[in-house]
């Protein structure tokens, strides 16, 4: 018999769907931090081992524990928490039975001690998708909340162990037919990495203040798995991992240099570490490499270590992008501005100025940090950049010829695209209201325009002292400087160019010289000359490319009148954008140009 969970399938589903394959860690985890313990360990259930063989996931916790009455409530209503649920910072009472139950139809069972007095209750999914109850047989009748006693060949009473004390919680999951192994995670979702657990949470969690154990398999294969809790075959026996987050192996144990930097008129705290050379190997079970995420509450959100985000953070070279890890804390949502998470709790979003659930602006902060780049981390970028520039190849005078063909002023600029080579980031002088725009992508730019840009689109006007901002003024448009490199700093091997605003020596198009294309571009017309030209003319042909996609770049800017600035980069100058445009061997105007010349007479001058 069983009693039917208010609460809609449907709904537990979106939701975890929504979350991924290790929310349950998550949830678990944080309602025991919630509950204040100071012990928390995902073990093993071993009287199933022992008597059945199957390896059943526990999360059991010291904390405050519940009485027989919170469990029926928490448990029998989805939505019902503990908690008081009033604001997007709040719980919503669905975490922990959303991230588990729809993995485990054979049910949760959670076994919770307060005050000395233990109750179970077990949760199951029926085949109709519903949620339900579980009822025991009791002398005084069918209950389901009772003292934990053997079921299903479990006595639930000792899945406390003896750490907990007088309160504490046990939580198991029973997985479904086809995958009773809990312990392995969720195999639905591929969640099965013997390490899975570890490394969520050594990456979800930022810092983690109470001890967190892991006991994670050796294996894959359930043939070598231990036969009880107290195997001594080491290729067998779990390995208990102790948990401490992931700004342990960044922080400052690590003795890694670091700082600090404020963004966003201080709202928004960047941290940053910066491993000089190769960093120490932390294995698979944390962050190997840099990344840039967002700390909320103890926990990191949108975490990403893609190209394209360095770029934004002023950081273009893989070495450095490797050994360098930003970790930004923005204000909590609190009059009309900062950060809160998603109902699925997988992400944060963004609200300002009476925008809600926005995406975190995190390119416009990239942006700043990279303004404000600490020298450390700049004198990295220069160090890392070492001869792969081949700058001799590129002679700058391209920047002003160039310039004066887009001087015809076919479009008038808001802005500038290419920095000066401001390497200090400094900037140039007072940043004026007028000035919105003006540098936006260049060194120096003000906090303040990058924020209005991010509201709304660019105007296309540029004015000099704001008085009379709304007559556009013909600015020349500037050409950005471009720069060879390899392979290595792009998102695929055969990506032509790549767009770099922040650079630490002012925004520069990246080239590939590397991309198969381009080597069959200079193949090409290395071949049509005899070989003592070989190196000239594959030189000419890569500073053609480089114009090309310097051009391209700057023409883009255009689009700043429609969109924001931070949409052009993101979808206009990626790294595909920019691939797609420089293909295709033929240039517009070249081709425009031969093609009336000489079929037509031109208008006269004046
Ligand atoms: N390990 C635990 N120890 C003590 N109480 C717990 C534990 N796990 C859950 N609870 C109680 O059960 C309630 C429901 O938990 P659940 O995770 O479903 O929702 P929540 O934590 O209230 O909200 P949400 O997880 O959506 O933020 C909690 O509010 C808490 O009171
Ligand atoms: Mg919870």
């Amino acid at each position: 018999m069983r009693v039917k969970i208010t609460g809609a399938s449907a709904f537990v589903n979106r939701m975890f769907e929504a979350a991924g394959p290790f929310q349950y860690v998550r949830e678990f985890a944080k309602n025991s931090i919630e509950a204040g313990a100071t012990r928390v360990e995902f073990g093993i259930e071993w009287q199933a081992v022992e008597s059945i063989g199957v390896y059943r996931r526990t999360v059991v916790d010291n904390g405050a524990g519940m009485s027989a009455k919170e469990m029926l409530d928490f448990f029998s209503t989805l939505g019902a928490s503990g908690k008081i649920v009033a604001g997007v910072h709040d719980n919503y009472g669905v975490g922990a039975k959303i991230a588990a139950l729809p993995w485990n139809p054979n049910g949760v069972v959670v076994v919770s001690r307060q005050n000395g007095l233990s109750s179970m209750i077990w949760i199951a999914l029926n085949p109709n998708g519903d949620y339900e109850l579980v009822e025991f047989e009791r002398p005084e009748g069918y209950r389901v909340v009772v003292p934990p006693a053997e079921y299903d060949g479990v006595d639930w009473a000792s899945v406390l162990p003896r750490w907990v004390g007088d309160h504490g919680t046990a939580v198991v999951l029973l997985g479904d037919n086809a995958n009773p192994n809990t312990a392995l995670g969720h195999p639905r979702a591929g969640g099965t990495d013997l390490r899975g657990i570890s490394t969520y949470l050594n990456t979800r969690f930022w810092d983690i203040p109470i001890d967190v154990r892991v006991a994670e398999l050796r294996s894959a294969d359930p043939a070598k798995w231990p036969r009880g809790p107290g195997e001594t075959d080491d290729a067998r026996r779990i390995n208990l991992r102790r948990i401490k987050g992931a700004a342990a192996f960044v922080g400052p144990l690590t003795g890694c240099p670091s700082g600090e930097v404020l963004l966003d008129e201080g709202r928004v705290k960047a941290k940053w570490w910066l491993w000089p050379g190769r960093r120490p190997a932390v294995h698979s079970y944390a962050k190997e490499a840099g990344y840039i995420g967002v700390v909320y509450d103890g926990e990191i959100y949108q975490m990403t270590s893609s190209k394209a985000h360095y770029r934004w953070f002023g950081i273009a070279e893989r070495d450095v992008q490797a050994a360098l890890t930003v970790v930004l804390e923005p204000q909590k949502l609190a009059d009309g501005w900062g950060v809160y998470p998603d109902s699925s709790r997988a992400r944060l979003m963004f609200a300002a100025d009476g925008r809600r659930a926005e995406e975190i602006p995190l390119a416009n902060w990239g942006y700043e940090f990279g303004e404000k780049m600490p020298e450390a981390i700049r004198e990295a970028v220069r160090a890392a950049r070492g001869d792969t520039t081949q700058s001799g190849e590129i002679d700058e005078s391209y920047r002003k010829r160039l310039q004066d063909r887009f001087a015809g002023a076919r479009f008038s600029m808001a802005a500038s695209v290419a920095g000066e080579g401001d390497a200090t980031g400094v900037a140039a002088g007072p940043a004026g209201r007028g000035r919105r725009g003006a540098g936006l992508l260049t060194k120096g730019s003000d906090a303040g325009a990058k924020k209005r840009a991010a509201q709304a689109p660019q105007t296309p006007e540029v004015t000099g002292d704001g008085a009379e901002s709304a007559k556009p003024t013909r600015k020349p448009v500037d050409i950005p400087r471009y720069r060879f490199t390899g392979i290595s700093d792009f998102e695929q091997p055969y990506h032509i160019a790549a767009w770099a605003p922040h650079e630490a020596d002012g925004a520069v198009v990246l080239v590939n010289a590397e991309a198969p294309v381009v080597g069959e571009m200079v193949a090409h017309w290395v071949d049509l000359y005899p070989e003592i030209y070989a190196e000239p003319v594959a030189a000419e042909v890569r500073r053609a490319i480089g114009e090309i996609a310097a051009c391209k770049v700057a023409h883009v800017q255009r689009l700043t009148a429609m969109l924001p600035e931070e949409v052009v980069d993101r979808e206009y100058r990626s790294e595909a954008a920019l691939t797609t445009a420089l293909m295709g061997l033929i240039d517009a105007e070249a081709l425009i140009a031969s093609r009336l010349r000489g079929k037509f007479r031109m208008r006269a001058e004046g």
